[in-house]
């Protein structure tokens, strides 16, 4: 372990408080916090500050009004674009007078549903810098669960696009988003629509606008100061409920832990190119797409298109070379897409890394095999790290900004200065290393990790309810004899699919709901290119003479109503399901199944007799291939 972590881990412990105090010096206040941490208010809650202001406005004020902000590139439409910290100033000051000339204020909502253009990151800064609230909404979510957060969050206005791009597919947005307004019960006061070229959205309604007239006539918006505890975003997550939760971000203890993280995690300076290939819908596209390397005063890159088929596998080297990256971020799913279509590293070899100096892996488990592919064909470290949207930056991580290199394939690192981890039994103690229990954090959260759920306390409490003063990660996993925190998967219902986090829970309310489905269930199954995939079982309520077409209508369903992200794409008709005496059905049998793995049959097993027919069923589909 290097000097430096050590160091400044025992301090961030021991210390916590003077450790933070001396971590929000990197932040301009416009009142510099006295208190570090309130049970009550959080982190530096009587300081007040602007975040727009800190990735922005700063940085021009310090004559770096000339250094490249934004950097975005479209696989699809072939635009690329620079523009440096003065630009991104003008354009988020104008689209901030934009939603003020629309009547938003300082606390109002605004849903950004959009795909990865620069708007996306000028609405999200210029809500910021007026202390509006966003909640972006990721594009691969369908109408329904659009509407569910515009009725949750209220919002004023909803700014969108004309299409997205998928692949060869234009996605138009627009009738998504119309679609959901007349879901929700909400009406939100204005639509903004950013027209792009390959597809125009008919804006047609009293209070819909185009983007581009509508800023013409902005005036440029100064930053409103806000109190730390102020809300910056809301950012909704799968829960083990259809209902999503809406992790709450701060001013605050947001840009002082994202600051402190690029620095010290990713060991990245002021000038230096960060590029997250995730999306801006994510966590990871909110805290190193957009808010991150900004106040850390680095470049970003922006990048709509996909690791493979954009054109092809060297779409990742090309971008990183083009643009001088440093640092890579990125999830394993790309890099197995990467691995499948270009096993020799062939693109890699011609088109070459650039300066990367590490590529970072999160959003789901990085297998050992394709962690040890990656750095072996890079010759660079290819770092696991582990967090979650509610934390909103690395807890697990290897910190090479500390100087620290140590890594082993299948784990995601060390605990990062701030976080205090405990692998706790179902009895609430701690179990010993090497041992798998609940991964847990110890009370007080650090700077920057979720203080509640939007209009949801309950929801929040829950997750410090089970373990006495933890919060309750939902993940499984275990320190190894050595220190390393591997995490193996979760205790709930959730899935990581291609690093999108799913609830199979909400899948099976929307297959129960089909009226030929007496009941279902919807398991995750390991996938060799996504990690994980959903797989559905369901039997009916008149036996399973249409199993084709009924599998089709289920998918179909699940597409519509939570959106294509979830990738349902199997569905067995079964008989019945597995069940113990109690009724519960044995969905880690089924998860066996599906895998090819042995499966015992349960003493607590109703019918032994249905479960047999199952393995029947899987062995007869494995020996035909
Ligand atoms: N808007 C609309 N639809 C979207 C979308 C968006 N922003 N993102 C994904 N979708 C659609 C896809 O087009 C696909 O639709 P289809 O079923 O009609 O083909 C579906 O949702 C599933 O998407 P995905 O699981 O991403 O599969 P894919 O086959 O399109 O791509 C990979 C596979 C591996 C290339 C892709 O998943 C990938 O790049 N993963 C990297 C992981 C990542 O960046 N994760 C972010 C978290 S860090
Ligand atoms: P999200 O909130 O979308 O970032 O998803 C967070 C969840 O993704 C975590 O709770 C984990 O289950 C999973 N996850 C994220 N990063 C990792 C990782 N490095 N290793 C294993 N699981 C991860």
């Amino acid at each position: 372990m290097s000097e430096e972590y050590r160091q400044a881990y025992d301090r961030s412990i021991k210390r916590s408080e003077a450790f933070w105090m001396e971590a929000a010096d990197a932040v301009s206040w416009t009142k510099p916090p006295t208190i570090a941490y309130s049970q009550e208010d959080g982190w530096f809650a009587d300081g007040e500050l602007n975040t727009c202001y800190n990735a922005v406005d700063r940085h021009v004020g310090a004559g770096r009004g000339d250094n490249a902000a934004l950097i975005y590139e479209s696989a699809y439409t072939g635009a690329s674009e620079s523009l440096t910290y003065a630009g991104l100033l003008e354009a988020v000051s104008k689209t901030a007078g934009m939603l003020q000339g629309l009547g938003v204020e300082k606390g109002d909502r605004v849903i950004i549903y959009m795909p990865m253009i620069p708007e996306a990151v000028f609405a999200m800064l210029a809500c910021a810098r007026i202390g509006a609230i966003h909640s972006v909404v990721f594009g691969g979510f369908a109408p329904p669960e659009l509407a569910k957060r515009i009725d949750d969050a209220k919002p004023r206005v909803l700014l969108t696009a004309s299409c997205g791009i998928e692949g060869k597919r234009v996605i138009p947005y627009k009738p998504l988003l119309d679609e959901a307004r007349k879901i929700a019960e909400h009406e939100v006061d204005h639509v903004v629509v950013v027209q792009r070229l390959v597809h125009q959205a008919q804006i047609s309604g009293p209070n819909e606008h185009d983007w581009a007239t509508h800023l013409k006539d902005a005036s440029l918006a100064p930053c409103v100061p806000l109190r730390s505890s102020d809300p910056l975003y809301i950012l909704y997550t799968s829960g083990t409920t259809g209902t999503p939760k809406g992790v709450v971000r701060d001013n605050g203890g947001h840009a002082v832990a994202l600051t402190w993280s690029l620095a010290n995690i990713y060991g990245f300076k002021p000038g230096d190119t960060f590029w997250a290939a995730s999306d801006v819908g994510w966590i990871v596209g909110h805290s190193y797409i957009v808010y991150g390397p900004l106040l850390a005063g680095g470049t970003t890159v922006l990048y709509e298109g996909k690791p493979v088929g954009t054109p092809d596998a060297g779409a990742f080297w090309r971008m990183v070379t083009r643009h001088s990256v440093d640092i890579l971020f990125t999830a394993p799913t790309a890099l197995r897409a990467i691995r499948k279509e270009d096993p020799e590293a062939q693109y890699l070899k011609l088109i070459g890394i650039g300066g990367v100096r590490a590529i970072f892996l999160a959003g789901e488990r990085a297998d050992p095999d394709t962690l040890a592919w990656a750095e072996r064909v890079t010759g660079l470290p290819v770092i696991d790290h582990w967090w979650q949207t509610e934390l909103g930056w690395p807890a697990v991580a290897t910190c090479l900004g500390l100087g620290d290199l140590r890594r082993r394939h299948g784990s995601a690192g060390f605990p990062v200065p701030g976080y205090r981890f405990a692998i706790l039994g179902e009895d609430g103690h701690e179990v010993g290393a090497g041992s798998t229990g609940a991964v847990a954090i110890r009370m007080p959260l650090p700077p920057g990790c979720y203080r509640t759920l939007w209009n949801n306390p309950a929801g929040y409490a829950r997750s410090f309810a089970t373990f006495d003063g933890h919060y309750e990660t939902g993940d499984a996993g275990h320190i190894d004899q050595d220190g390393f925190l591997c995490v193996m998967g979760r205790t709930d219902d959730i899935i990581n699919v291609a690093g999108h986090r799913l609830s199979t829970g909400q899948m099976e309310q929307i297959v129960a709901a089909h009226p030929a489905v007496a009941e279902c269930a919807v398991i995750g199954a390991d996938d060799a290119l996504k990690g994980m995939v959903p797989i559905g079982f369901a039997v009916t309520k008149s036996g399973p003479q249409f199993g084709a077409e009924l599998a089709d209508q289920i998918i179909q369903r699940v597409r519509d109503e939570l959106g294509p992200v979830a990738a349902l794409r199997t569905v067995h008709i079964v008989r019945a399901l597995p069940k113990t005496r109690s009724g519960k059905i044995l969905r880690a049998s089924l998860r066996k199944l599906v895998n090819g793995e042995p499966v015992e049959t349960p003493a607590t097993i109703e019918d032994g007799g249905v479960l047999d027919e199952l393995k029947g069923l899987f062995q007869t589909k494995s020996d035909s291939g």
